[in-house]
């Protein structure tokens, strides 16, 4: 067998998880092997680091990635070039593709897909429908449950109690939720029917909507002792509810609901059109309050492309109009090192946000932060590089970004994914791919974890 290929990281200051120093990390084959700053060994490469940061690749457990079925919109290859540049080493994708991941058959079958062709790791929920409660038992090879309590892109409703009763009772894997109440949305989408305002879509889903959806999904999780993971908090009100958390429950909150609020409906039209909805610069601010309080413990995007064409129809607040979502994850990091370097946040709680949690919330192995014996997926980011997003620039299949034209500073410069450079300064390389990612759920998750 050939020698591991052996990467020195030399002198960079190095987010660890007891904090920053400034050291050197040798990475050999896919692992970091060592974190120390006298280490000098006869590497292959070394990689000179002063001045900036070395952070572990960032983990996005929320992605729609479009594949199978809708690959007009993105692919596993196009979205995790922009992850690769983007500093995004692991994604966890959503279940509504077509057909929708809702067996281990079709989980199977994804997974063989993702080996093919994704540039960064890989890992897929199984999507509980009001019926497939055996294959939600069955499953392995996913970090957990996703169910829409409330619908979006795609069909996959599970709005009945009884459904869902048996399924936080039934089921052992972590659930996961988009939580936006079905009956509340439809009454104000009756309400406002005929509408082609989008600032609509927030009268539509409503503060209400999503309120009244979080407290039943928390209710079910607490009765039936099940981990529960809120995807998209979206109100300051949800973040108050999820500080009762009684070592079962974790949120997250997407950069756009941090950074938007419905007074962008007037610049950006239905590019900011997702769901749940944009809502107040109070809630912006309750968001961001909860997070650095850590009440909310992740950072993800919740990248839903769509083509500009799609999203250039009339708003609608019934089927048929401009569709919800977004892309994001090639700009994300780059938008919360942004508050970073305006002195909102420091890049010790981007980790912890972004890297960190998400891999104790879905029990990920290895990954998520930089010590020995952990996969080399890491990224290194220059705080002083100051750029502007562009559309044309893009690297998803939709090509466009609701930043375009916004000046962030803090970049991604190079990015590693299992111990291969898979982009730097610019340029991507396409032969690197990923690995599936593995999960260990006796580990009990985000409260349980403090190995
Ligand atoms: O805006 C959204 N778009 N929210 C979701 O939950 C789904 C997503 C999509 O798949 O388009």
């Amino acid at each position: 067998m050939p020698a591991a290929r052996k990467t020195l990281i030399e002198g960079a200051t190095v987010v660890l998880p007891t904090g920053s120093v400034c050291t050197s990390v040798l990475v050999e084959g896919t692992k970091i092997a060592a974190i120390d700053p006298a280490v000098h060994t006869a590497a292959d490469e070394v990689v000179p680091a002063r001045g900036l940061h070395l952070l572990p690749g960032v983990i996005d457990d929320q992605v729609h990635f479009r594949e199978p079925g809708l690959t007009h919109k993105e692919d596993l290859h196009t979205a995790t070039r922009a992850c690769a540049k983007g500093g995004v080493t692991t994604f966890l994708e959503m279940p509504n593709t077509v057909p929708t991941t809702t067996t281990v058959a079709r989980l199977s079958d994804k997974l063989a897909l993702a080996a093919g062709k994704c540039l960064v790791n890989y890992g897929f929920y199984i999507g509980a429908t009001p019926h497939n409660l055996a294959e939600l038992i069955q499953t392995t090879r996913t970090p957990g449950i996703k169910i829409f309590i409330g619908s979006s892109t795609g069909e996959m409703l599970v709005d009945d109690q009884a459904a869902l009763e048996a399924i936080f009772a039934e089921t052992t894997l972590p659930i996961c939720a988009h939580c936006e109440d079905e009956t509340t949305v439809r009454a104000n989408a009756v309400r406002l029917a005929g509408t082609t305002n989008v600032a609509d879509h927030s009268r539509v889903r409503d503060h209400a909507a999503a309120i009244i959806a979080t407290r039943r999904a928390i209710d079910l999780a607490f009765r039936h002792r099940h981990r529960f993971h809120v995807l998209h908090v979206s109100t300051g009100d949800e973040a108050d509810l999820v500080a009762d958390h009684r070592g079962l429950v974790t949120a997250e909150v997407c950069p756009h609901h941090l950074l938007f609020n419905t007074d962008d409906y007037a610049r950006l039209g239905t590019l900011v059109q997702m769901n749940p909805s944009l809502k107040t610069a109070d809630d912006n601010r309750r968001l961001w309050q909860a997070l650095v309080a850590g009440r909310i413990q992740v950072i993800a995007t919740d990248h839903a492309p769509h083509t500009l064409e799609e999203k250039q129809k009339p708003y609608s607040p019934v089927h048929g109009g401009s569709p919800a979502g977004l892309p994001a994850v090639e700009n994300s990091l780059a938008l919360v090192l942004n508050e970073a370097s305006r002195g909102r946040c420091t890049i010790d709680e981007v980790v912890r946000w972004m890297c960190d949690a998400p891999a104790r919330v879905w029990d990920i192995v290895g990954k998520g932060r930089i010590e020995v014996g952990y996969d080399a997926d890491l990224v290194l980011v220059d705080l002083n590089k100051t750029a502007t997003v562009r559309n044309e620039e893009q690297e998803t299949k939709c090509r466009w970004s609701p930043w375009d034209g916004v000046s962030l500073t803090g970049w991604p410069v190079r990015t590693w994914v299992l111990g291969r450079e898979v982009f730097r300064d610019g340029r991507i390389d396409d032969s690197v791919r990923g690995g599936e990612a593995e999960y260990d759920h006796s580990r009990g998750g985000y409260w349980a974890s403090d190995y």
